[in-house]
């Protein structure tokens, strides 16, 4: 089932880059113990057997899948050179490669003119937004919303910045009445805009946000580290269109290309709109930026040294798969957004379930039906295992009752939070693999006595 093909191209690119270094004198690396790679390599397979199979359909749980076969040959080709992205003399081409595949994320949200660069992923993005923001919003308090990822409450704290959490409406999104009594306290600097929860793929108002800046004066960051692609489907709700559409006017974005991307892990990546916030990152080093006077990645970067293999593999990625609507990548979001409405249709549908809201993006949590939350918590975890019995893997989350409040019925809310299934469905084979997904789920709740 892994794919295998590909590794030819590799051996054929392989020996293309070897060719741009033909005039070296005759040079055989040492790789000492070279005989037994084979066999720790075997070890390393028999190991890497304790997954779950991340790549199948079958598995639908958290945000995991692997990366595009041209991302892994990119980033694996670009390994035999090894480049860091730090400074110009590390990595020439994966710098020049990464400024153009960050300005292609730019032009993706609208921006002409910005400065950005890859991370380690969405925390270190997010890091950096926070404390550009940090150095330059009119107050020091930071607010997100409590469906927001931890990492900003922690990235606070690391900032020794002020963070409160701002509650959330039942759909997950962030409570705009409540906003508002945080901002008439007249300490807040920075408002984190998530655009795709991790929990629910839940997008916060962006238009009222806006709005509010326009009276406020605080700083907008848009958390986008797992919806931000979706910008480009077509069939998004006109809420979340309306959202997208708006980011162009935030201060600071972060995009993962390592979730929905289809990169390996290690490329997140920080937006800012106005490229003048250089000017915070400026120091000095006296042993790299020798190389050229052109600007070197570490020069607006937190991070030093960064994998030039990532920018190899996210240029390689954009190059087959432009960023465009209507183009092969953005039909694969829709396809993972199509299997996320069947599946809450499905589910919404049938008795045995319970819905919380419509999706926005392409994550469904629900319940199974019991006589309390309380019970219909611990059959979450039994229909969980149940499933992976099956091979179908679902997650499971910690929700706030009231996003099934609609929905529950003559089921008593005696906790006000509840541990219902989640599922992201974020390979597009989601979509048709879905009427399977259906009769797994099935049998699985069927087992854990729920007829
Ligand atoms: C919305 C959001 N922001 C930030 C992060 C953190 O990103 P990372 O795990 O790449 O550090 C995540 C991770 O799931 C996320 O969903």
């Amino acid at each position: 089932m892994l794919d295998k093909q590909s590794l030819k191209i590799l051996i054929e690119a392989l020996e293309r880059l070897d060719g741009g270094f033909a005039e070296l004198p005759e040079f055989v690396p040492r790789a000492p113990q070279a005989t037994r790679i084979p066999q720790v390599l075997s070890a390393v397979a028999d190991r890497l057997q304790d997954n779950y199979p991340y790549f199948h359909p079958l598995y639908a749980g958290q945000m995991l899948k692997p990366p595009h076969p041209v991302a892994r040959l990119a980033y694996s080709l670009a390994q035999w050179i090894n480049p860091n992205n730090h400074a110009l003399d590390g990595g020439r081409a994966t710098s020049a490669m990464e400024r153009e595949a960050v300005a292609a994320l730019a032009a993706m949200f609208g921006w002409k003119e910005h400065l950005g660069h890859l991370s380690g992923g969405g925390t270190m993005a997010n890091l950096e937004a926070l404390w550009v923001a940090g150095r330059l919003a009119p107050g020091p308090r930071i607010l997100a919303s409590e469906q927001a990822h931890y990492t900003h409450g922690r990235v606070s704290a690391v900032l020794q910045l002020p963070f409160s959490s701002v509650p959330c409406d039942a759909r997950g999104r962030m409570d705009m009445a409540k906003l508002r009594e945080e901002l008439a306290r007249g300490d807040v600097g920075t408002v984190v805009a998530t655009m795709g929860t991790t929990a629910t793929g839940s997008i916060d108002p962006l238009a009222e946000m806006l709005e509010l800046q326009d009276r406020f004066g605080f700083r907008l960051h848009a958390d986008a580290a797992y919806g931000g692609y979706f910008g480009l489907a077509g069939n998004l709700t006109a809420q979340a269109r309306q959202a997208f559409d708006l980011l162009c006017r935030v201060d600071s974005i972060v995009i993962d290309p390592h979730k929905h991307g289809l990169q390996p892990y290690g490329c997140g990546c920080v937006l800012f709109r106005d490229p003048d916030v250089r000017r915070l990152y400026k120091h000095d080093s006296p042993f790299t930026y020798f190389s050229s006077r052109e600007l070197h990645l570490g020069e607006i970067s937190l991070e030093c040294s960064r994998a030039g293999a990532a920018a190899a593999s996210l240029w390689a990625t954009q190059e087959l798969l432009p960023l465009t609507r209507g183009g092969e990548f953005a039909c694969g979001l829709e396809e993972c957004r199509a299997a996320a409405l069947d599946f809450y249709n499905r589910l919404s549908g049938d008795a045995r379930f319970v819905t919380a809201f419509p999706p926005e993006l392409d994550i469904v949590v629900f319940l199974v039906r019991a006589a309390s939350v309380s019970e219909a918590s611990e059959l979450s975890r039994k229909v969980f295992n149940a499933a992976a019995r099956r091979s179908l893997h679902l997650a499971i989350a910690e929700l706030p009752v009231k996003f099934f409040a609609a929905n529950l019925g003559a089921m008593r809310p005696d906790r006000p939070t509840l541990a219902c299934l989640r599922s992201v469905l974020m390979k597009p084979e989601h979509l048709e693999w879905l009427p399977r997904i259906w009769d797994l789920l099935g049998e699985s709740v069927r087992e854990c006595g729920v007829a």
